[in-house]
């Protein structure tokens, strides 16, 4: 219920957006969520120090813990759960008058992945496929918002038998947004 709350008061508001470093927020975001389950994957990072996006932190801690637990959650039957975050810049391909970047986030685990009728369902708040514990089914629905909200994208990049990769990016903030 409380859950449910913060989704219909979440408001992200841009104005009291601060330049933020990704990388440690998703540490953050990672300890937290460790800390709050029982289950103990293997977490591999690749999560170098980045230039700044423009934002709201606990809010996007919000976003990231949100898919890092669900990584979290669905490695956990694995006999060998692991987890794999990274971060990197990306810049556009065609040289424009505005070089804006932005960071490609990467969330993979090796769970069982997402059911192929299932997957453009995923976003929608109240859907889950977890029975009774947590789930309620708002942690992508809340997620999505958030990114949304940073001008950002989420998405599954990847998903199979094999495991699930989610690729979150959010636009780089301008020189003049990151002093
Ligand atoms: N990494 C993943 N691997 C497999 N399935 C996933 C993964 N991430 C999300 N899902 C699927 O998407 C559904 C929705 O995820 P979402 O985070 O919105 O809700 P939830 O985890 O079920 O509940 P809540 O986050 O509110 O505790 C999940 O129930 C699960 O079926
Ligand atoms: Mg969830």
């Amino acid at each position: 219920m409380q859950q449910l709350r913060g989704f219909v008061a979440h408001r992200t508001d841009l104005n009291d957006a601060a330049p933020i470093d990704v990388c440690s927020v998703i540490e953050e975001a990672t300890a937290l969520a460790l800390a709050v389950g029982s289950a103990r994957p293997t977490i591999h990072r690749d999560l170098p120090k980045l230039p700044p996006v423009l934002g709201v932190g606990e809010s996007l801690s919000q976003a990231f813990g949100n898919v890092v637990s669900n990584a979290i959650e669905a490695s956990a039957n694995h006999t060998d759960p692991q987890v794999w975050l990274s971060a990197s810049v990306v810049w556009p391909l065609a040289a424009g008058l505005t070089r804006q970047g932005w960071i490609d986030v990467r969330i993979r685990d090796n769970g069982p992945g997402i059911a192929e009728d299932q997957r453009e369902h995923i976003f929608e708040p109240f859907f889950s496929t977890k029975v009774r514990r947590s789930g309620m089914g708002l942690g992508l629905a809340i997620t999505r918002q958030i990114i949304t909200a940073h001008l950002g994208t989420i998405g599954v990049a990847e998903s199979s038998m094999q495991g699930t990769t989610f690729v979150i990016r959010l636009p780089l903030a301008s020189d003049e947004q990151a002093r």
